[in-house]
Protein backbone atom coordinates (compact mmCIF):
# COMPACT_ATOMS: atom_id res chain seq x y z
CA UNK A 1 0.00 0.00 0.00
CA UNK A 2 1.53 3.31 -1.00
CA UNK A 3 0.87 5.85 2.17
CA UNK A 4 -0.13 9.07 0.84
CA UNK A 5 0.95 12.86 2.60
CA UNK A 6 -1.13 14.64 4.63
CA UNK A 7 -0.67 18.17 4.49
CA UNK A 8 -3.10 20.41 6.82
CA UNK A 9 -3.92 23.85 5.61
CA UNK A 10 -6.39 24.18 7.93
CA UNK A 11 -4.15 26.99 9.42
CA UNK A 12 -3.53 28.45 6.16
CA UNK A 13 -6.49 27.95 4.05
CA UNK A 14 -8.67 27.54 6.44
CA UNK A 15 -7.79 30.12 8.99
CA UNK A 16 -7.71 32.73 6.25
CA UNK A 17 -11.75 32.15 5.17
CA UNK A 18 -14.04 33.89 6.78
CA UNK A 19 -15.14 34.15 10.71
CA UNK A 20 -11.92 31.16 11.26
CA UNK A 21 -9.65 33.25 12.50
CA UNK A 22 -7.28 32.45 15.00
CA UNK A 23 -5.12 33.88 17.73
CA UNK A 24 -1.71 32.46 18.46
CA UNK A 25 -2.54 30.50 21.29
CA UNK A 26 -5.35 29.05 19.55
CA UNK A 27 -2.92 28.38 16.43
CA UNK A 28 -0.07 26.48 18.27
CA UNK A 29 -2.54 24.51 20.11
CA UNK A 30 -4.23 23.30 17.39
CA UNK A 31 -1.15 22.60 15.74
CA UNK A 32 0.23 20.96 18.89
CA UNK A 33 -3.19 18.73 18.13
CA UNK A 34 -2.50 18.49 14.46
CA UNK A 35 1.20 16.65 15.39
CA UNK A 36 -1.25 14.56 17.48
CA UNK A 37 -3.13 13.78 14.46
CA UNK A 38 -0.27 12.50 12.78
CA UNK A 39 -0.46 15.03 9.73
CA UNK A 40 2.98 14.89 7.47
CA UNK A 41 2.92 18.60 6.94
CA UNK A 42 1.30 21.49 8.42
CA UNK A 43 0.98 24.96 6.59
CA UNK A 44 1.24 27.17 9.58
CA UNK A 45 0.36 30.38 7.61
CA UNK A 46 0.80 33.26 4.92
CA UNK A 47 4.06 34.26 6.76
CA UNK A 48 3.99 38.13 4.53
CA UNK A 49 0.41 38.40 5.22
CA UNK A 50 1.00 40.21 8.74
CA UNK A 51 3.07 40.31 11.41
CA UNK A 52 0.21 38.80 13.72
CA UNK A 53 0.91 36.04 11.00
CA UNK A 54 4.65 36.13 10.80
CA UNK A 55 4.29 35.34 14.41
CA UNK A 56 2.70 32.65 13.98
CA UNK A 57 4.00 30.65 11.54
CA UNK A 58 7.24 31.29 13.76
CA UNK A 59 5.88 29.96 16.68
CA UNK A 60 4.30 26.39 15.06
CA UNK A 61 7.91 26.35 13.69
CA UNK A 62 9.70 26.13 16.53
CA UNK A 63 7.32 23.94 18.72
CA UNK A 64 6.45 20.79 15.85
CA UNK A 65 8.99 18.02 16.48
CA UNK A 66 7.82 15.60 13.79
CA UNK A 67 5.74 17.55 11.09
CA UNK A 68 7.18 19.49 8.50
CA UNK A 69 6.21 23.18 8.95
CA UNK A 70 5.12 24.77 5.59
CA UNK A 71 4.43 28.47 4.88
CA UNK A 72 3.01 29.96 2.24
CA UNK A 73 4.89 32.78 -0.39
CA UNK A 74 4.01 34.40 -3.49
CA UNK A 75 6.92 34.03 -6.17
CA UNK A 76 8.46 36.96 -5.18
CA UNK A 77 11.65 37.62 -3.73
CA UNK A 78 10.18 39.32 0.07
CA UNK A 79 7.30 36.98 0.23
CA UNK A 80 9.89 33.94 -0.03
CA UNK A 81 12.20 35.17 2.20
CA UNK A 82 9.80 35.90 4.66
CA UNK A 83 8.23 32.96 4.64
CA UNK A 84 11.83 31.36 5.20
CA UNK A 85 12.44 33.58 8.62
CA UNK A 86 9.50 32.67 9.63
CA UNK A 87 9.91 28.46 8.96
CA UNK A 88 13.99 28.70 9.60
CA UNK A 89 13.85 27.02 12.82
CA UNK A 90 11.82 24.57 12.28
CA UNK A 91 13.18 20.67 12.29
CA UNK A 92 11.50 20.29 8.84
CA UNK A 93 10.85 23.27 7.17
CA UNK A 94 9.24 24.12 3.73
CA UNK A 95 8.72 27.24 1.35
CA UNK A 96 5.23 26.99 -0.60
CA UNK A 97 5.46 29.46 -3.52
CA UNK A 98 2.70 29.83 -5.61
CA UNK A 99 2.04 30.94 -9.00
CA UNK A 100 -1.66 31.12 -11.41
CA UNK A 101 -1.00 29.27 -14.34
CA UNK A 102 -4.30 29.40 -15.93
CA UNK A 103 -4.65 31.93 -19.19
CA UNK A 104 -7.48 33.85 -17.08
CA UNK A 105 -5.51 34.73 -13.85
CA UNK A 106 -2.28 35.55 -16.16
CA UNK A 107 -4.08 37.89 -18.44
CA UNK A 108 -6.29 39.44 -15.58
CA UNK A 109 -4.80 39.49 -12.40
CA UNK A 110 -1.23 38.87 -12.53
CA UNK A 111 -1.08 40.89 -16.36
CA UNK A 112 1.93 38.71 -17.39
CA UNK A 113 2.68 36.37 -20.02
CA UNK A 114 3.57 33.00 -19.95
CA UNK A 115 7.08 33.45 -20.74
CA UNK A 116 7.03 35.54 -18.02
CA UNK A 117 5.17 32.70 -15.70
CA UNK A 118 7.78 30.48 -16.45
CA UNK A 119 11.08 32.67 -15.76
CA UNK A 120 9.41 34.04 -12.47
CA UNK A 121 8.91 30.21 -11.55
CA UNK A 122 12.72 29.05 -12.69
CA UNK A 123 14.34 31.94 -10.93
CA UNK A 124 12.16 32.17 -7.32
CA UNK A 125 12.08 28.21 -6.71
CA UNK A 126 15.48 28.60 -7.61
CA UNK A 127 16.19 30.98 -4.60
CA UNK A 128 13.80 29.57 -2.20
CA UNK A 129 15.87 26.00 -3.06
CA UNK A 130 18.85 28.33 -1.66
CA UNK A 131 17.45 29.00 0.94
CA UNK A 132 15.62 26.18 2.60
CA UNK A 133 15.99 22.10 1.30
CA UNK A 134 12.23 20.98 0.67
CA UNK A 135 10.54 23.77 -1.66
CA UNK A 136 6.76 23.49 -2.63
CA UNK A 137 5.44 25.24 -5.97
CA UNK A 138 1.92 24.91 -6.61
CA UNK A 139 0.51 26.41 -9.97
CA UNK A 140 -2.96 27.95 -8.62
CA UNK A 141 -5.61 27.64 -10.97
CA UNK A 142 -3.88 24.33 -12.75
CA UNK A 143 -7.20 22.52 -12.95
CA UNK A 144 -8.19 25.56 -15.78
CA UNK A 145 -4.35 25.93 -16.86
CA UNK A 146 -3.72 24.89 -20.64
CA UNK A 147 -2.28 21.45 -19.95
CA UNK A 148 1.02 21.90 -21.53
CA UNK A 149 1.37 24.62 -20.51
CA UNK A 150 1.07 23.11 -16.56
CA UNK A 151 3.28 20.43 -17.90
CA UNK A 152 5.98 23.49 -18.57
CA UNK A 153 5.79 25.12 -15.67
CA UNK A 154 5.86 22.12 -13.46
CA UNK A 155 8.74 20.91 -15.10
CA UNK A 156 10.57 24.36 -14.71
CA UNK A 157 9.71 24.09 -10.97
CA UNK A 158 11.32 20.76 -10.58
CA UNK A 159 14.34 21.97 -12.79
CA UNK A 160 14.96 24.73 -10.41
CA UNK A 161 14.74 22.18 -7.21
CA UNK A 162 11.32 21.57 -6.13
CA UNK A 163 10.30 18.80 -4.14
CA UNK A 164 6.74 19.11 -4.47
CA UNK A 165 4.83 19.96 -7.13
CA UNK A 166 0.83 20.74 -6.26
CA UNK A 167 -1.70 20.80 -8.87
CA UNK A 168 -4.78 23.04 -6.99
CA UNK A 169 -8.22 22.97 -8.52
CA UNK A 170 -8.07 26.62 -7.03
CA UNK A 171 -12.18 27.36 -7.81
CA UNK A 172 -13.43 24.07 -7.06
CA UNK A 173 -14.17 23.29 -10.87
CA UNK A 174 -13.06 20.24 -11.61
CA UNK A 175 -14.75 16.74 -11.96
CA UNK A 176 -13.14 13.94 -10.39
CA UNK A 177 -12.58 12.11 -13.76
CA UNK A 178 -11.00 15.05 -15.10
CA UNK A 179 -9.14 15.32 -11.90
CA UNK A 180 -7.87 11.59 -12.58
CA UNK A 181 -6.94 12.45 -16.05
CA UNK A 182 -5.44 15.81 -15.44
CA UNK A 183 -3.00 14.20 -12.76
CA UNK A 184 -2.63 10.87 -15.34
CA UNK A 185 -1.45 13.82 -17.82
CA UNK A 186 1.23 15.36 -15.41
CA UNK A 187 2.73 12.62 -14.06
CA UNK A 188 3.16 11.08 -17.92
CA UNK A 189 4.31 14.34 -19.27
CA UNK A 190 6.82 16.49 -16.77
CA UNK A 191 10.30 15.83 -16.84
CA UNK A 192 11.80 14.45 -13.21
CA UNK A 193 8.22 14.14 -12.14
CA UNK A 194 9.34 10.93 -10.73
CA UNK A 195 11.84 12.45 -8.15
CA UNK A 196 9.10 14.31 -6.19
CA UNK A 197 5.86 14.69 -4.84
CA UNK A 198 2.37 15.15 -6.46
CA UNK A 199 0.24 16.99 -4.48
CA UNK A 200 -3.23 17.87 -5.35
CA UNK A 201 -5.49 20.70 -3.60
CA UNK A 202 -9.02 20.88 -4.42
CA UNK A 203 -11.62 22.92 -3.15
CA UNK A 204 -15.46 22.07 -2.61
CA UNK A 205 -17.51 24.85 -4.39
CA UNK A 206 -19.09 22.08 -6.06
CA UNK A 207 -19.55 19.43 -3.24
CA UNK A 208 -16.18 16.98 -5.16
CA UNK A 209 -13.07 17.88 -3.03
CA UNK A 210 -13.25 14.88 -1.52
CA UNK A 211 -14.10 12.61 -4.45
CA UNK A 212 -11.38 14.77 -6.73
CA UNK A 213 -9.00 14.25 -4.16
CA UNK A 214 -9.41 10.62 -3.67
CA UNK A 215 -9.73 10.38 -7.85
CA UNK A 216 -6.15 11.86 -7.39
CA UNK A 217 -4.52 9.82 -5.28
CA UNK A 218 -5.81 7.03 -7.70
CA UNK A 219 -3.94 8.32 -10.97
CA UNK A 220 -0.85 8.39 -8.76
CA UNK A 221 -0.65 11.83 -6.33
CA UNK A 222 1.28 10.76 -3.38
CA UNK A 223 0.05 14.34 -1.09
CA UNK A 224 -3.11 15.67 -0.77
CA UNK A 225 -3.81 19.44 1.00
CA UNK A 226 -6.69 19.23 3.21
CA UNK A 227 -8.38 21.09 5.73
CA UNK A 228 -10.33 19.77 9.76
CA UNK A 229 -14.16 20.06 9.11
CA UNK A 230 -13.69 21.45 5.56
CA UNK A 231 -12.94 24.49 6.45
CA UNK A 232 -11.32 27.17 3.76
CA UNK A 233 -12.07 29.68 1.14
CA UNK A 234 -15.89 29.76 -0.15
CA UNK A 235 -17.05 26.40 0.41
CA UNK A 236 -14.04 25.34 1.89
CA UNK A 237 -11.27 22.91 0.93
CA UNK A 238 -10.80 18.85 0.87
CA UNK A 239 -11.86 17.49 4.43
CA UNK A 240 -8.59 15.42 6.34
CA UNK A 241 -11.19 13.74 8.16
CA UNK A 242 -13.40 12.19 5.30
CA UNK A 243 -10.19 11.79 2.86
CA UNK A 244 -8.48 10.03 5.68
CA UNK A 245 -11.49 7.58 6.78
CA UNK A 246 -12.33 6.72 3.01
CA UNK A 247 -8.92 5.45 2.36
CA UNK A 248 -8.85 3.63 6.34
CA UNK A 249 -12.25 1.92 5.02
CA UNK A 250 -12.07 1.50 1.24
CA UNK A 251 -7.80 0.88 1.26
CA UNK A 252 -8.27 -2.15 -1.15
CA UNK A 253 -9.81 0.24 -3.18
CA UNK A 254 -7.28 2.39 -3.12
CA UNK A 255 -4.13 0.77 -2.77
CA UNK A 256 -2.98 3.79 -0.23
CA UNK A 257 -3.05 4.27 3.42
CA UNK A 258 -2.74 7.26 5.11
CA UNK A 259 -0.28 7.92 8.60
CA UNK A 260 -3.01 9.31 10.58
CA UNK A 261 -3.88 8.64 13.97
CA UNK A 262 -7.46 8.02 12.82
CA UNK A 263 -8.45 7.88 17.07
CA UNK A 264 -7.69 11.67 17.29
CA UNK A 265 -10.12 12.71 14.49
CA UNK A 266 -12.92 13.46 17.10
CA UNK A 267 -10.99 15.27 19.15
CA UNK A 268 -8.89 17.57 16.35
CA UNK A 269 -12.27 18.24 14.81
CA UNK A 270 -14.02 19.37 18.02
CA UNK A 271 -11.17 21.29 19.16
CA UNK A 272 -11.66 23.18 15.69
CA UNK A 273 -14.98 23.97 16.15
CA UNK A 274 -14.72 24.81 19.70
CA UNK A 275 -11.68 27.47 18.88
CA UNK A 276 -13.47 29.37 15.84
CA UNK A 277 -17.06 28.67 17.12
CA UNK A 278 -18.17 27.52 13.91
CA UNK A 279 -20.62 24.24 14.99
CA UNK A 280 -20.04 20.82 13.13
CA UNK A 281 -23.12 19.85 10.83
CA UNK A 282 -24.89 17.27 12.38
CA UNK A 283 -24.15 15.18 8.94
CA UNK A 284 -21.03 16.15 8.38
CA UNK A 285 -19.75 13.19 7.16
CA UNK A 286 -17.27 11.33 9.76
CA UNK A 287 -16.99 13.77 12.50
CA UNK A 288 -21.04 14.93 12.67
CA UNK A 289 -23.36 14.02 15.36
CA UNK A 290 -25.53 12.02 13.24
CA UNK A 291 -22.78 10.39 11.33
CA UNK A 292 -23.14 7.45 13.60
CA UNK A 293 -26.68 7.14 14.54
CA UNK A 294 -29.09 4.73 13.21
CA UNK A 295 -32.25 6.07 13.74
CA UNK A 296 -35.08 4.14 11.90
CA UNK A 297 -36.06 0.72 13.23
CA UNK A 298 -35.26 -1.36 10.01
CA UNK A 299 -31.45 -0.06 10.53
CA UNK A 300 -31.38 -0.60 14.03
CA UNK A 301 -32.67 -4.00 13.84
CA UNK A 302 -29.48 -5.05 11.49
CA UNK A 303 -27.08 -3.60 13.02
CA UNK A 304 -28.18 -5.34 16.29
CA UNK A 305 -28.76 -8.81 14.20
CA UNK A 306 -25.11 -7.87 12.42
CA UNK A 307 -23.13 -4.72 12.57
CA UNK A 308 -21.78 -5.13 9.57
CA UNK A 309 -25.54 -4.25 7.75
CA UNK A 310 -25.49 -1.31 8.01
CA UNK A 311 -21.88 -0.01 9.96
CA UNK A 312 -18.78 0.36 7.87
CA UNK A 313 -16.97 2.10 10.43
CA UNK A 314 -17.58 2.54 14.17
CA UNK A 315 -16.98 5.55 16.61
CA UNK A 316 -14.78 4.21 18.55
CA UNK A 317 -12.38 4.12 15.00
CA UNK A 318 -11.83 8.01 15.14
CA UNK A 319 -11.60 8.18 18.90
CA UNK A 320 -15.11 9.21 19.86
CA UNK A 321 -15.37 8.13 23.29
CA UNK A 322 -17.52 5.28 24.57
CA UNK A 323 -20.42 6.95 27.08
CA UNK A 324 -19.03 5.16 30.20
CA UNK A 325 -18.98 6.10 33.75
CA UNK A 326 -15.67 6.66 35.05
CA UNK A 327 -15.39 8.71 38.08
CA UNK A 328 -17.46 10.32 40.46
CA UNK A 329 -17.51 13.10 43.24
CA UNK A 330 -15.31 11.72 45.67
CA UNK A 331 -12.40 10.57 42.89
CA UNK A 332 -8.83 11.66 43.55
CA UNK A 333 -6.17 13.78 41.14
CA UNK A 334 -4.88 10.37 40.90
CA UNK A 335 -7.14 8.34 39.04
CA UNK A 336 -8.33 11.52 37.45
CA UNK A 337 -4.64 11.94 35.81
CA UNK A 338 -4.72 7.50 35.23
CA UNK A 339 -7.40 8.37 33.13
CA UNK A 340 -6.55 11.02 31.09
CA UNK A 341 -3.55 9.63 30.46
CA UNK A 342 -5.53 6.34 28.95
CA UNK A 343 -7.28 9.10 27.01
CA UNK A 344 -4.18 9.74 25.63
CA UNK A 345 -3.17 13.51 27.21
CA UNK A 346 -0.31 14.60 27.92
CA UNK A 347 -0.54 16.64 31.54
CA UNK A 348 1.86 18.76 33.44
CA UNK A 349 1.70 18.72 37.14
CA UNK A 350 0.45 22.69 36.89
CA UNK A 351 -1.79 21.45 34.17
CA UNK A 352 -3.22 18.77 36.75
CA UNK A 353 -3.68 21.12 38.98
CA UNK A 354 -6.48 23.42 37.07
CA UNK A 355 -7.85 20.24 35.50
CA UNK A 356 -8.59 18.71 38.85
CA UNK A 357 -10.47 22.38 40.05
CA UNK A 358 -12.46 21.98 36.87
CA UNK A 359 -13.45 18.41 37.59
CA UNK A 360 -14.30 19.49 40.88
CA UNK A 361 -16.55 21.75 40.20
CA UNK A 362 -18.41 19.14 37.76
CA UNK A 363 -18.26 16.52 40.07
CA UNK A 364 -20.27 18.92 42.72
CA UNK A 365 -22.94 19.63 39.71
CA UNK A 366 -22.87 15.66 38.34
CA UNK A 367 -22.84 13.06 39.80
CA UNK A 368 -21.14 10.75 37.34
CA UNK A 369 -18.90 11.91 35.35
CA UNK A 370 -18.30 9.64 31.99
CA UNK A 371 -15.17 9.70 29.33
CA UNK A 372 -17.47 12.06 26.97
CA UNK A 373 -18.18 14.83 30.22
CA UNK A 374 -13.94 14.41 30.66
CA UNK A 375 -13.42 14.81 27.08
CA UNK A 376 -15.74 17.82 26.61
CA UNK A 377 -13.67 19.17 30.07
CA UNK A 378 -10.33 18.78 28.28
CA UNK A 379 -11.74 20.05 25.10
CA UNK A 380 -12.85 23.51 26.97
CA UNK A 381 -9.55 24.34 28.56
CA UNK A 382 -8.30 26.21 25.70
CA UNK A 383 -11.34 28.85 26.02
CA UNK A 384 -9.28 30.06 29.12
CA UNK A 385 -6.49 30.76 26.35
CA UNK A 386 -7.30 34.58 26.37
CA UNK A 387 -6.06 36.76 29.39
CA UNK A 388 -8.77 36.15 31.94
CA UNK A 389 -9.83 40.00 32.41
CA UNK A 390 -13.10 39.02 33.87
CA UNK A 391 -14.31 36.06 35.44
CA UNK A 392 -17.98 35.05 36.31
CA UNK A 393 -18.88 35.41 40.16
CA UNK A 394 -22.13 34.41 40.45
CA UNK A 395 -25.89 35.43 38.59
CA UNK A 396 -29.39 35.36 39.88
CA UNK A 397 -31.47 35.69 36.77
CA UNK A 398 -35.49 35.64 36.98
CA UNK A 399 -37.42 35.15 33.55
CA UNK A 400 -41.36 34.67 32.88
CA UNK A 401 -43.61 35.11 29.77
CA UNK A 402 -45.41 38.06 31.48
CA UNK A 403 -43.14 40.11 33.66
CA UNK A 404 -40.41 41.40 33.30
CA UNK A 405 -36.31 39.71 32.71
CA UNK A 406 -34.08 40.73 35.17
CA UNK A 407 -30.28 39.56 35.78
CA UNK A 408 -27.95 40.40 38.17
CA UNK A 409 -24.42 39.34 38.03
CA UNK A 410 -21.64 39.67 39.81
CA UNK A 411 -17.94 39.60 37.77
CA UNK A 412 -14.29 40.27 39.68
CA UNK A 413 -11.80 42.13 37.69
CA UNK A 414 -8.56 41.18 39.78
CA UNK A 415 -8.78 42.66 43.07
CA UNK A 416 -12.22 44.28 42.22
CA UNK A 417 -15.36 42.67 42.58
CA UNK A 418 -18.96 44.22 40.21
CA UNK A 419 -22.47 43.74 40.70
CA UNK A 420 -24.63 45.12 38.12
CA UNK A 421 -28.33 44.18 37.85
CA UNK A 422 -30.54 45.12 34.16
CA UNK A 423 -33.97 44.15 32.42
CA UNK A 424 -33.68 42.36 28.85
CA UNK A 425 -35.92 40.79 26.42
CA UNK A 426 -35.12 37.30 27.69
CA UNK A 427 -32.80 35.81 30.54
CA UNK A 428 -29.94 36.21 28.62
CA UNK A 429 -30.67 39.54 27.17
CA UNK A 430 -31.13 40.74 30.67
CA UNK A 431 -27.91 38.83 31.63
CA UNK A 432 -26.11 39.97 28.73
CA UNK A 433 -26.89 43.80 29.44
CA UNK A 434 -25.37 43.72 33.09
CA UNK A 435 -22.01 42.66 31.71
CA UNK A 436 -22.55 45.46 29.45
CA UNK A 437 -22.72 47.68 32.29
CA UNK A 438 -19.76 46.52 33.90
CA UNK A 439 -17.31 46.28 31.42
CA UNK A 440 -18.35 49.67 30.00
CA UNK A 441 -17.22 48.89 26.26
CA UNK A 442 -19.22 49.19 22.63
CA UNK A 443 -20.07 45.37 22.33
CA UNK A 444 -22.38 44.08 19.92
CA UNK A 445 -23.31 40.29 20.05
CA UNK A 446 -23.51 39.13 16.88
CA UNK A 447 -24.43 35.15 17.19
CA UNK A 448 -25.51 33.12 19.96
CA UNK A 449 -25.85 28.99 20.14
CA UNK A 450 -26.37 26.60 22.28
CA UNK A 451 -25.59 22.78 22.11
CA UNK A 452 -25.73 19.78 24.41
CA UNK A 453 -22.36 18.38 24.25
CA UNK A 454 -22.41 15.62 26.16
CA UNK A 455 -25.72 12.87 27.09
CA UNK A 456 -28.47 12.43 30.01
CA UNK A 457 -30.36 14.81 32.06
CA UNK A 458 -27.43 16.87 33.81
CA UNK A 459 -25.60 16.97 29.85
CA UNK A 460 -23.14 19.61 29.60
CA UNK A 461 -24.30 22.68 27.52
CA UNK A 462 -22.13 24.75 25.37
CA UNK A 463 -22.50 28.51 24.44
CA UNK A 464 -21.09 29.56 21.29
CA UNK A 465 -21.07 33.49 20.99
CA UNK A 466 -19.43 35.61 18.55
CA UNK A 467 -19.19 39.90 19.67
CA UNK A 468 -17.91 42.36 17.69
CA UNK A 469 -15.95 45.67 18.52
CA UNK A 470 -14.50 48.00 16.09
CA UNK A 471 -15.17 46.02 13.50
CA UNK A 472 -13.50 42.98 14.49
CA UNK A 473 -15.73 39.58 15.96
CA UNK A 474 -14.19 37.75 18.52
CA UNK A 475 -15.88 34.37 19.27
CA UNK A 476 -16.41 33.23 23.26
CA UNK A 477 -17.36 29.60 24.26
CA UNK A 478 -18.58 28.68 27.93
CA UNK A 479 -19.93 25.18 29.10
CA UNK A 480 -21.29 24.14 32.26
CA UNK A 481 -24.33 21.77 32.99
CA UNK A 482 -25.85 25.37 33.99
CA UNK A 483 -27.02 27.02 30.37
CA UNK A 484 -27.40 30.66 31.50
CA UNK A 485 -24.03 29.81 33.12
CA UNK A 486 -22.41 28.42 30.11
CA UNK A 487 -23.84 32.00 27.99
CA UNK A 488 -22.52 34.03 30.57
CA UNK A 489 -19.17 32.42 30.57
CA UNK A 490 -19.30 32.41 26.73
CA UNK A 491 -19.81 36.33 26.41
CA UNK A 492 -17.00 37.28 29.11
CA UNK A 493 -15.19 34.74 27.31
CA UNK A 494 -15.09 36.63 23.98
CA UNK A 495 -15.02 40.15 25.94
CA UNK A 496 -11.71 38.88 27.62
CA UNK A 497 -10.40 37.94 23.68
CA UNK A 498 -11.46 41.38 22.52
CA UNK A 499 -9.50 42.90 25.86
CA UNK A 500 -6.43 41.11 25.29
CA UNK A 501 -6.14 41.96 21.81
O1 LIG B 1 -6.49 27.20 -3.76
C1 LIG B 1 -5.31 27.41 -4.10
O2 LIG B 1 -4.94 27.38 -5.27
C2 LIG B 1 -4.36 27.69 -3.03
C3 LIG B 1 -2.92 27.75 -3.41
C4 LIG B 1 -2.23 28.87 -2.73
C5 LIG B 1 -2.27 26.44 -3.14
O3 LIG B 1 -4.74 27.81 -1.89
ZN1 LIG C 1 -6.75 26.88 -1.62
Amino acid sequence: MRQIKIFDTTLRDGEQSPHCSMNLAEKLTLAKQLEMLGVDVIEAGFAIASPDDFKSVEAIAQAMEKSVVASLARCTKGDIDTAWAAVKSAKHPRIHIFLATSDIHMQYKLKISREQALAKIAAMVAHAKSLCPDVEFSAEDASRSDRDFLVACLGTAIKAGATVINIPDTVGYAAPDEMYALVSYVKEHTPGIESVDISVHCHNDLGMAVANSLAAIRAGATQVECTVNGIGERAGNAALEEIVMALATRGEHYGATTGIQAKQIYRTSKMLANIIGIPIPHNKPIVGANAFAHESGIHQHGVLANPLTYEIMVPTDIGIPVNNMVLGKHSGKHALREILEAMGYEICDHGMDEIFDHFKQLADKKKEITNQDLEALMLSRHHRVAEQKYELIGHIVSAGNDMTNTACIKIRDGEIMHEEVAMGDGPIDAAFKAINRIVDLPVRLESFSLNAVTNGEDAMGEAVVQVSANNRRYIGTGMSTDIIEASLKAYLNGINKLIAE
